[in-house]
């Protein structure tokens, strides 16, 4: 079969991909469609401390094509969101319904592909591009058959990762305040989720000008040009302190909360330095291991602020994939409109393209 393959210097789409059998938890999914998310990309460019080769993709939604022989959860024709968590599902975090941090869902690395006889890993547990993957039964989130399969598959990362953000990591109030760094495939998720839970100012910033007509049909109230220098002046004006002066003590005055999902230096200075008297910078972005970013501590003390990581949405993925597809079946929520282009696999180079320019909110690839 067919599949795209990082081999630890390049990206290539090979056939004659093999996949081994299922063991008695495992599933075997025949990929319908799969999002190319940044971390895709960041994979493919050796930014993550991952072995390869490996094939990619980790944001994808199929068909159950087989199941293991212990598998109770889905059966052969039911369509699924994979979701890239292989929780224990016993350990104090899964009972708590937290499993983004549950231990045995990092490191997941096996070689459940091979090519030519070489074997060759999964990446993040999914490895949604490819004809056919297996996951653990845990990963595989059933769904109703009338979601186009293009749509559900980019819920398995950009649009929990975006909207969990905003549901289960942050506590953003009715009539609160924010600001989204990054309009992509996770920030358009941050936006509408902010829209969602009664937020009045959403503040969308992005380095592509042309992501204005996309922030705002999400949610966002205010755009602004991520390339310009006075990003945290310009936020200042539209958040004023007081009457009088656009900063108070402690640099008050801005937002309440500032949602980073580009992880550059800049951009995580700005979003502290842009906060109101006890807002947040929640970090979505992710950036090589070793980055570091900066900020003044005399930002925080005072005036309660912080600065919180945010892992895959905090979401369990059998309590929050169903509740976000119940969403946008009521309309609440879009998710067909996240999907700019879609690409059959034999074109994803046009893809990785695309995402690298900032054109799209995200491209799909179908099989
Ligand atoms: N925390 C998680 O679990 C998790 C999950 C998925 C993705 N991510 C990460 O989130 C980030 C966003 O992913 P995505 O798929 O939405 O990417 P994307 O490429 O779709 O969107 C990123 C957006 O940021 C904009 N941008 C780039 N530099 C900027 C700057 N300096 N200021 C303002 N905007 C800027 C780009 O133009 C683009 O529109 C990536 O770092 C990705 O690896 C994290
Ligand atoms: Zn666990
Ligand atoms: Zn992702």
């Amino acid at each position: 079969m067919r599949g795209i393959v990082y081999n630890g210097t390049e990206t290539n789409l090979v056939t004659g991909l093999e996949l081994r059998a299922p063991g008695p938890r495992d599933v075997i999914v025949e990929i319908k469609a799969a999002g190319l998310c940044q971390s895709d990309l960041s994979y493919m460019h050796g930014l993550y401390p991952v072995p390869s080769p490996g094939v990619c993709g980790h944001e994808g939604a199929g068909i159950v094509a087989e199941v293991g022989s212990a598998v109770t959860l889905v059966a052969p024709g039911d369509h699924v969101v994979i979701a890239t968590l292989t929780a224990c599902g016993t350990c104090e975090y899964c009972a708590d319904g937290r499993p983004t941090a549950c231990r045995a869902t990092l490191g997941n690395w096996s070689q459940p592909f091979t090519l030519d006889g070489q074997p060759i890993y999964n990446f993040a547990a999914t490895s949604a591009f490819a004809e056919r993957t297996v996951v653990r039964d845990v990963q595989c989130v059933k769904i109703p058959r009338d979601v186009p399969l293009t749509s559900a598959a980019i819920v398995g990362c950009g649009v929990v990762t975006g909207m969990g953000a905003v549901f289960n990591r942050a506590n953003v109030r009715r009539g609160q305040s924010a600001v989204v760094f990054g309009v992509g495939g996770v920030g358009l998720n941050v936006i509408q989720a902010l829209k969602v839970q009664g937020a009045t100012t959403i503040i969308a910033v992005d380095t592509v000008p042309e992501k204005e007509s996309l922030a705002r049909q999400f949610g966002a109230t205010h755009f602004l040009d991520g390339r310009r220098d006075d990003i945290v002046a310009a936020i200042g004006e539209l958040r004023p302190a007081s009457e009088t002066a656009a900063r108070g003590a402690f640099n008050s005055g801005g937002v309440n909360w500032a949602f980073d999902c580009v992880a550059h230096p800049q951009v995580t200075w700005n979003a502290l330095e842009c906060l109101d008297w006890e807002g947040t910078v929640v970090v979505i972005g992710v950036a090589s291991q070793t980055a570091e970013f900066r900020g003044l501590y005399g930002r925080l003390t005072q005036v309660d602020r912080g600065i919180i990581g945010c892992r895959y949405g905090s979401i369990s993925p059998h309590r929050d994939i169903p509740r976000i597809i119940e969403m946008y079946r009521r309309g609440e929520v879009m998710l067909d409109e996240l999907v700019t282009t879609s690409h059959p696999i034999e074109h994803w180079a046009d893809a990785v393209h695309e995402l690298e320019s900032g054109a799209v909110a995200r491209g799909v690839l179908t099989f």
